[in-house]
Formats: C-alpha cells, sequence, structure tokens
C-alpha cells in the first residue's frame, strides 16, 4: 500500500477525485482570502472530517459560489479552541466546479489523541466550525465507535444521526454504507416521502447515474441538518456499500444496473469519483477511487481494517431462482452447495485478503475490529422455509418460523421425544442471504481459520441489512474466533417490511425468539426498528449497545430505551463468545 507522500506544499490535483490539499500546515500559509471577489459563497453543506491518523486528519467542506464558474480560494484555519484563539495550522486552497466546490486538506504534523477544532472562510463568509480528534499512540483506557448504515433520505428522518450527535465520547463513527441511495421518487423505501417532507428534488427525483446525479444526490443528504450535527462533531471512517453505486453492486454490475443506463463502468466511475468529492476520505492510493480498504490503529487496543466487499473484487451472487425448477419447484440442492462453497468465489479479492492477513498478522492489538458492510455470521434457516422466505406472507412464515423453533428449542432442551424426521427438519438448513458473506462461504472461512491460527480476538462490524444482529463467528468445525456486531438501519425499512409484520410487541418478541432460536449462531436480532450500535473497547471486553429511536416517520422522537440491549465478549482463546450483559 502507498502512503502519501509528505509534501512541503499545498497540492492542489484537479484529478477530479475530490481534489485532496496535503499541507505540512504550519502557521504562515498566507491566506489570499479574496473578500472583494464578485461572488457571494455559502457554507450550507457544513463541515466534516475523516480518516484520523495519529498525526493527521481529513477536513472537508463546500464553498459554494452563486457564480458556477467561479474559482473560489478557500481558507482554513485548525486550532486547539473552540474560539480559535490559539491557531496552530491554516492555509489555503481553491475549489472549483471541477470537484463540485467540494475542499479537502489533509492537516499533517497533528498530536496524537489530541482535540482539535476547525473551520473555512471564503469571500468574507465563514463555515460553522467542526471538531475532532487524531488517533492516539499509547493504548487508550476504551475506544468507542458509533457504527451507522443504510441511511434513506425519502425513508425517514436521520433522528439516528441526531441521537448519536449527543455523545460526547466517540473516537470516531464508522460507517459502513448506504450513506445514500440511488433511487428516484416512486423508488424503494419512497411511499412516505411526501407525507414527512423528505422529497428528492424536482432536478434529482430520478433514479441517479452520472456525475451531476449522484453529486446532486450527496448534496442532499449533507443539507440534512441531523448529518450535518453529526458530521461537525466526530470524525468519519467509511466505507461504500452497494446503494452508494446501485442495489447489490459487484464488480462488474449490479442488481440494480439495467440495459438502457449506459455503461456499468462509466456509472461506477461517477458513483465513486462523487464519493470521493463529498466523503471526508483519504485516498489510499493516489488518482485510485476505487481502493478504499485501509487500517487505523488505537494504540495496542483495537485494530481497525476497513474493507471494501462491493466495488473492488465481489463476484456476481448466486440467485435462488437459478437454481429452482420453474416447473416442478424442485431445488438443485447438489449443484447450489457445490457453487456457494467453490473455493475460487471471493468477495475481498486476492490482494485485499492478503494485505488483511498480513495485517492482523503484523497487529498486537487486543482487538482485530472488521468495519465492513455485509453479514459474517452464518445465518443459517431450515431448508423447507427457502420458498417462502423469497415471497413472505405473514400468514403461513410466521407459523412456520414457531413450528420449527419449538422443534428446535425441544431439541436444545434435550428432549427425548425429538423424531429423527423433525431434527432432519430444523437440521436441514440453506443460508438465505446470499448477498452476505454465507454466499461467499469459503473465503469467510478462511479469514475465520487465519483468526483462529493467529489466536486473535475477532469483532465483524456489519451493516446491509437494517436490522441489529449479533452473532457468534465460529469455524465449520465449531471453534469460536470472534463475534459479529450488526447495526440497524438509520432509516431504511427493516425485516418488519419484508415479512410484512404486524406492528405488535408480541408477534415481534415472537418473530425474532423463533429466528435466534432456529439460526444456531445468532445470539440477538431486533427486527423492526431503526437505530445504531455503539462499541465500545476496553482490555477487558468489546461490547455491544443498541440504540434505537421509537419512530423515523417524524423530526420528533423518542429514544426506544426498552429495546435496547448490550452484549459482550472477552479476550482470550477459548472465551470469544456472546454474553449477554
Ligand atoms: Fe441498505
Amino acid at each position: 500500500m502507498k502512503k502519501i507522500s509528505r509534501r512541503d506544499f499545498i497540492k492542489v490535483t484537479a484529478a477530479g477525485m475530490g481534489a485532496l490539499a496535503i499541507s505540512t500546515g504550519l502557521m504562515g500559509c498566507s491566506s489570499d482570502d479574496d473578500g472583494n471577489a464578485p461572488y457571494q459563497v455559502t457554507f450550507s453543506h457544513g463541515v466534516a472530517s475523516g480518516d484520523p491518523l495519529s498525526d493527521r486528519v481529513i477536513i472537508w467542506t463546500r464553498a459554494l459560489p452563486d457564480d458556477a464558474g467561479a474559482e473560489v480560494s478557500v481558507s482554513w484555519e485548525v486550532a486547539d479552541d473552540a474560539g480559535f484563539t490559539n491557531l496552530l495550522h491554516t492555509g489555503t486552497t481553491q475549489t472549483s466546479a471541477a470537484q463540485d466546490f467540494t475542499v479537502k486538506v489533509d492537516v499533517l504534523n497533528l498530536q496524537p489523541g489530541a482535540t482539535y477544532y476547525y473551520r473555512f472562510t471564503a469571500n468574507g463568509a465563514t463555515s460553522p466550525a467542526g471538531v475532532t480528534k487524531t488517533l492516539p499512540t499509547v493504548s487508550p483506557e476504551q475506544v468507542k465507535f458509533a457504527v451507522f448504515s443504510c441511511a434513506n433520505y425519502p425513508a425517514g428522518h436521520f433522528n439516528v444521526y441526531a441521537e448519536a450527535a449527543l455523545h460526547d465520547d466517540l473516537d470516531a463513527v464508522i460507517h459502513l454504507g448506504d450513506y445514500i441511495y440511488e433511487y428516484g421518487a416512486g423508488g424503494y423505501a419512497t411511499e412516505d416521502a411526501a407525507a414527512i417532507g423528505r422529497t428528492l428534488p424536482d432536478d434529482n427525483a430520478n433514479e441517479i447515474l452520472t456525475l451531476a446525479d449522484y453529486r446532486k444526490r450527496y448534496a442532499l443528504y449533507r443539507s440534512d441538518a441531523n448529518l450535518q450535527a453529526l458530521h461537525h462533531k466526530t470524525p468519519f471512517i467509511t466505507v461504500w456499500d452497494d446503494h452508494e453505486v446501485a442495489d447489490d453492486t459487484w464488480k462488474s454490475g449490479a442488481k440494480n444496473h439495467n440495459e438502457g443506463e449506459g455503461e456499468f463502468e462509466d456509472r461506477k466511475i461517477a458513483a465513486l469519483q462523487a464519493y470521493f468529492e463529498w466523503m471526508p476520505i483519504r485516498p489510499v492510493v493516489d488518482d485510485n477511487q476505487e481502493i478504499i480498504y485501509r487500517q487505523f490503529q488505537f494504540g495496542d487496543l483495537v485494530s481497525l481494517y476497513m474493507l471494501d466487499t462491493r466495488v473492488l473484487a465481489r463476484d456476481k451472487q448466486l440467485d435462488y431462482l437459478d437454481y429452482l425448477d420453474p416447473v416442478s419447484g424442485n431445488f438443485n440442492a447438489p449443484q447450489f452447495s457445490a457453487d456457494v462453497s467453490d473455493a475460487n468465489r471471493t468477495l475481498l479479492g486476492a490482494e485485499q485478503r492478503n494485505w488483511l492477513q498480513n495485517a492482523m498478522a503484523a497487529s498486537n492489538a487486543t482487538w482485530q475490529v472488521l468495519g465492513q458492510q455485509i453479514l459474517m455470521g452464518r445465518m443459517l434457516l431450515p431448508a423447507e422455509l427457502l420458498t417462502q422466505l423469497l415471497d413472505p406472507d405473514p400468514n403461513t412464515i410466521l407459523p412456520a418460523f414457531a413450528e420449527l423453533a419449538n422443534i428446535k428449542g425441544r431439541i436444545l432442551m434435550g428432549d427425548p421425544s425429538v423424531t429423527d424426521a423433525e431434527r432432519a427438519r430444523v437440521e436441514t438448513v440453506l443460508p438465505y442471504n446470499l448477498d452476505a458473506w454465507d454466499g461467499y462461504a469459503a473465503e469467510r472461512e478462511v479469514l475465520f481459520e487465519t483468526a483462529k491460527a493467529m489466536n486473535k480476538n475477532l469483532v465483524a462490524l456489519a451493516g446491509d441489512t437494517h436490522n441489529a444482529w449479533a452473532s457468534d463467528l465460529k469455524t465449520l468445525s465449531g471453534d469460536h474466533v470472534g463475534v459479529e456486531f450488526a447495526t440497524a438501519s438509520v432509516s431504511s425499512p427493516g425485516l418488519e417490511t419484508y415479512l410484512s409484520l404486524p406492528d405488535d410487541a408480541t408477534t415481534i418478541a415472537q418473530t425474532e425468539l423463533g429466528v435466534t432460536t432456529l439460526v444456531s449462531d445468532l445470539q440477538y436480532l431486533n427486527v423492526n426498528q431503526r437505530g445504531y450500535l455503539l462499541t465500545t473497547f476496553t482490555a477487558d471486553e468489546a461490547r455491544a449497545d443498541w440504540r434505537f429511536v421509537d419512530t423515523v416517520k417524524s423530526p420528533t422522537y423518542q429514544l426506544a430505551a426498552a429495546r435496547s440491549v448490550s452484549y459482550k465478549t472477552l479476550p482470550g482463546q477459548n472465551d470469544r463468545k456472546l454474553i449477554a450483559v
């Protein structure tokens, strides 16, 4: 992996990848902020920071002039006090329409584990101030992340971001993707948009395909006051999931990329360019927008590996419909089983996988944390539920869950009356989410065996499903190698919508109990609420606290405290399983 070289001058690349100004950032770079330029500048998309290291952090803003042809000179300041009386680093950079008037500066020569305040000025206008924090070099007593995924603007208010912005002790926000959604008006999860005042603007109301479309979609999302508040307060460490390009993206296509929408490659390049312009992410390789896997080190406590399971190398998802005979309904189990366990199927690709294995080998941190998109835990359900799960009807699937969970419960209790036929019904299982690691089982096993061989404490963070989950991570031979904590969505609808669950507490509780009973490695599921995940790492435990809001359909909400739960895992070879707190 190539590191960004140090430069003792300000570099402005206009290569259109979120032109990154790099500054050693000491005082003395003269400001040529021209207060008399013939245009007005606004900072209406706020500020952001991201990718903190022990000596540097990215700061971001958008300096939008009322003249689209303007070259805007933007000055920035970094101070160690909220009043900006003690300026430590200043500089000036340029932005223009070529980068959608976004500004990114990699501020170097910072102190480890320190809090900084930053802001921008242009042509007499001043941005809001942001707060950020560098990574520690000595081992901290704790590291705390707030973890998010799946923020869908037309589907709901970003109350989850608002709630998280109340924390004062976060080390970083980890965003696992679906930061935006690509759909147009009338697309997925837009049915409440008009009623809740979250419609798409007229000039961006279609499915987004071009660079201009993607840029406008980011501008819409970043106009949200709750998202801005969280960005202003905490540095983000982000990866994309599929909807930053299109639904179910893989390396050469996407389920939601169709004929008549142009070349997928062109769309992907546009989407990734807008991502690099709008997100406070540091390019990993100069002039390459496709590589985002990277490492963050929190002393000897946490090694955080951010992964790309989507764009770089993912093989196309398997589809159950390819294995079901449309006439007889018969399922070609041998062929499916051979394909899903094919050792060549990959999500990471050999280069990223080797990088991860080498980085884990070199790390002596207590916790090896994977910041990645999709569920890693084994989510196997009885095979007889397959056709029902492909097109769920609550009138039949809920009783089926209950009946099978009852059998499984009797087996777990050692009930001697369980028949062989009953046992076969619950022990003949299939993965139900082929877009997740379950569809790439051989590569998952390689990672689990790596963690086992190195005796590492693995903690996988996941998003993508819109529901909250906790699973034990086990090798095929049953050895615990770690745990998975998966966050609910910020606003996208979850399983309660997919399964058409009635909104009553008893049905919700029974469904959660049924699924967690049937899925052996699954310990916890919240099937119906929007929220985020707080993870706290100390020398003794990795803890997850899920926080849910009671609604996203109104800007006023309450924390649904009664439904928050906590799990923890302890370090050490034999104890890496989930414990309810
Ligand atoms: Fe999503």
